[in-house]
């Protein structure tokens, strides 16, 4: 159906004839992908007889060979999928099946999108850039330790380049713009720490989203659009935030956290701000102070300064604050 999308997506009349001809299937087939398009991802299509279909408003797609053409440097191969559970959740299952890393998946829309703490997060079809990249982890669990945050940092400073100057951090990776989240990261790992083991780096950034396609997010929320008043090429935006993240990564892999912790911390929008830390049931509050380097959160809690780490962590801006 994806390609039958990429025929249609300029907004101009196309004949089911010259549709079967170009995908080599029949005008009946055609029509049923149609169907498949408005039933299944809830794109409007016109259709007027004698001149054929055309979408309500043009499309861009994400395009395999577009990101990897900007992407070269790096060489990882990259697959567009047109919906899938999780782009994570795929990654996942092609490394089960033996998948050498690196590699790329992104989807146009994900029915369980996965965000941090059994969260869900918002996938609506052609929005927004739904990205995971499998690497292998060659160098034990040390490699690992802080990555999340420096995949963040790269997100950031994507979202930077793009115009967004007020792009900063919150522990430990989230993205956000005047206080609303533009974008997520969710690590898994696969395999034995012990033996070959993969990291899935999973990078959820809200692009064209617009308010009545968010399906209720629970928290305070925005898009690269609504900030820039303009919708962005996410294709280009894709390639941008993989050689970004492929820079990142190797000073990553080379020094660790400790060589970008200062960079992480000019970007750290909470730092001095009194936040409540909540592990399961327990909160501690305190002041944060900053993160360590080995990406911990500092707090000054009743004048001792503690550092926390852990995925199941949550830091919340007390009302005080
Ligand atoms: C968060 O809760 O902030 C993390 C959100 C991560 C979302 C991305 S979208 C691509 C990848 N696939 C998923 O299911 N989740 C991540």
């Amino acid at each position: 159906m994806l390609e039958l999308l990429k025929l249609l997506q300029d907004g101009r009349f196309h004949s089911g004839e010259a549709l079967g001809a170009a995908l080599g299937v029949s005008r009946s087939a055609i029509w049923k992908q149609l169907q498949g398009l408005e039933s299944e991802f809830g794109i409007d299509i016109f259709k007027v007889p004698g001149r054929g279909y055309r979408l309500a408003s043009p499309m861009i797609l994400l395009d395999s060979e577009i990101i990897e053409r900007e992407t070269a440097v790096l060489g990882w191969p990259v697959a567009v999928l047109a919906a899938i559970d999780s782009t994570n959740a795929e990654v996942l299952r092609r490394l089960d099946g033996g998948r050498g890393a690196p590699f790329v998946v992104l989807a146009e829309r994900q029915t369980a999108g996965r965000g941090r703490r059994g969260r869900s997060w918002a996938s609506p079809f052609a929005e927004n850039l739904y990205c995971s990249l499998a690497l292998r982890v060659d160098g034990g669990m040390r490699q690992v330790e802080a990555l999340s945050l420096t995949v963040g940092l790269a997100v950031a400073r994507t979202l930077q380049a793009c115009g967004l100057e007020s792009a900063g951090l919150k522990w430990p990776n989230d993205v956000l713009v005047d206080g609303q989240k533009i974008a997520g990261v969710l690590l898994e790992l696969s395999g034995d720490p012990a033996d070959v083991c993969h990291v899935v780096v999973g990078i959820g950034v809200n692009v064209n989203m617009a308010l009545d396609d968010s399906g209720g997010i629970d928290q305070p929320w925005t898009s690269m659009r609504r900030c820039l008043g303009a919708a962005i090429d996410r294709n280009l935006l894709a390639g941008m935030l993989l050689r970004q993240l492929g820079g990142y990564l190797s000073r990553h892999l080379q020094h660790g956290f400790a060589g970008l912790r200062d960079e992480w911390e000019l970007l750290h929008l909470w730092r001095g701000r009194s936040a409540a830390l909540t592990a399961g049931d327990h909160v501690t509050l305190g002041v944060v102070l900053g993160v360590d380097e080995r990406g911990a959160i500092c707090l000054n809690v009743d004048g001792v300064e503690r550092a926390f780490s852990g995925g199941e962590l949550s830091l919340r801006l007390r009302d005080d604050s």
